[in-house]
């Protein structure tokens, strides 16, 4: 993932919500007439999710657009559009960037057919967006040089001396970021702080992003790297053997984001908005969304690929959070600019 340059600009859209809730379009009270387009904002790109696209529209003779872009901007344009915007429905790559839609007002309650079918955690508690796959924080470790009883059960515990110089990470990666700003929800700015603080102190190599983080593991460069899960799925599909493992902390470390869907309450085709989600849902996008990216698919019944441990283990040790919280990226921002690290 790039590096956000683009902060959500909920302040500004929150003093248009006033005119956003005039024209709210609710897709169960939505017109009878077929609608024949479909407009996507999508922060997932094209090589992965263009297949499904299609897909979506043999089903449903639909024609569909799609503005593919980085999740942080499109949400920004969203909220500088306002009403006038063209989007139908939002496909963010994380849930922050969809709770400052709901947090602007510029999202609309889902039905609960389709809410219902992922667990409370992974969306809305008002409904107004739905997480389509999981996305975990892992602590990846070189098995050579780390045995797995070293490794401790809170994140916090990696600003210890002894973890000088032996781990990496990636602060300008999107996915990072996220983790920051739910580290600051979770146990405040000061606790957020000093974590960051701990972890540079501690001499923390610098990567561009996740991937060349796991690959520095595989090379035994670094014995840890704070990553997302599913970059070392993707090696290990070609590789197997490399001596790397998940670690999950039994903290926030160990964070359970998505990507998932808003309808935007200016739709102007509600009805295809609600039919993409369930769409997205579906047994088939979820399966192709587990094989395509190692991602965790969030419909029940739908195992994840490879040989990851379950998410209901991975939920039952980490901090449970409202999602939506994770909106003020901005903040984020200008406390790793505090702390010097971006
Ligand atoms: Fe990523």
């Amino acid at each position: 993932m790039k590096r956000r340059q683009f902060i959500y600009l909920v302040g500004l859209a929150t003093a248009s919500g006033g005119l956003a809730i005039a024209c709210d379009a609710n897709p169960n009270q939505a017109s009878t007439e077929l609608e024949k387009e479909l407009v996507v904002y999508s922060g997932r790109n094209e090589k992965l999710i263009g297949e499904l696209i299609k897909q979506f529209e043999a089903q449903t003779n639909a024609k569909v657009q799609v503005r593919y872009g980085d999740t942080a901007e499109l949400a920004s344009a969203i909220l500088e559009e306002g009403t006038n915007s063209p989007a139908d429905v939002f496909f963010a790559q994380d849930a922050g960037a969809l709770g400052a839609i709901q947090k602007a007002g510029r999202a609309v309650e889902l039905p609960t057919s389709l809410l219902n079918q992922v667990d409370s955690a992974y969306r809305s508690p008002e409904g107004k967006w739905l997480g389509i796959t999981g996305r975990v924080r892992t602590v990846d470790y070189n098995t050579k040089l780390v045995q797995p009883g070293e490794l401790p059960s809170s994140i916090f515990d990696f600003t210890d001396s002894k973890w000088q110089g032996k781990m990496g990470w990636a602060p300008t990666n999107g996915s990072f970021q996220s983790f920051v700003t739910a580290l600051r929800v979770a146990e405040g700015e000061d606790r957020a702080r000093q974590w960051l603080e701990g972890i540079k102190a501690n001499n923390a190599k610098i990567y561009p992003n996740n991937t060349s983080i796991v690959e520095a593991l595989t090379r035994s460069e670094i014995a840890v790297g704070f990553v997302n899960h599913y970059y070392l799925e993707r090696i290990k599909q070609e590789n197997p053997q490399v001596p790397v493992e998940h670690h999950f902390t039994e903290d926030i470390g160990s964070l359970v984001n998505v990507a998932g869907i808003a309808v935007l309450n200016s739709a102007k085709n509600p009805n295809n908005a609600q039919r993409f989600v369930e769409f997205m849902l579906s047994e088939n996008a979820q399966n192709y969304f587990a094989n395509q990216t190692y991602e965790y698919p969030l419909t029940s019944g739908i195992a994840p690929k490879g040989k990851l441990k379950s998410l209901q283990e991975v939920q039952k040790q980490t901090q449970k959070i409202d999602l939506s919280n994770l909106n003020d990226l901005e903040a984020t921002l200008q406390l790793m600019q505090q702390v010097e690290i971006i």
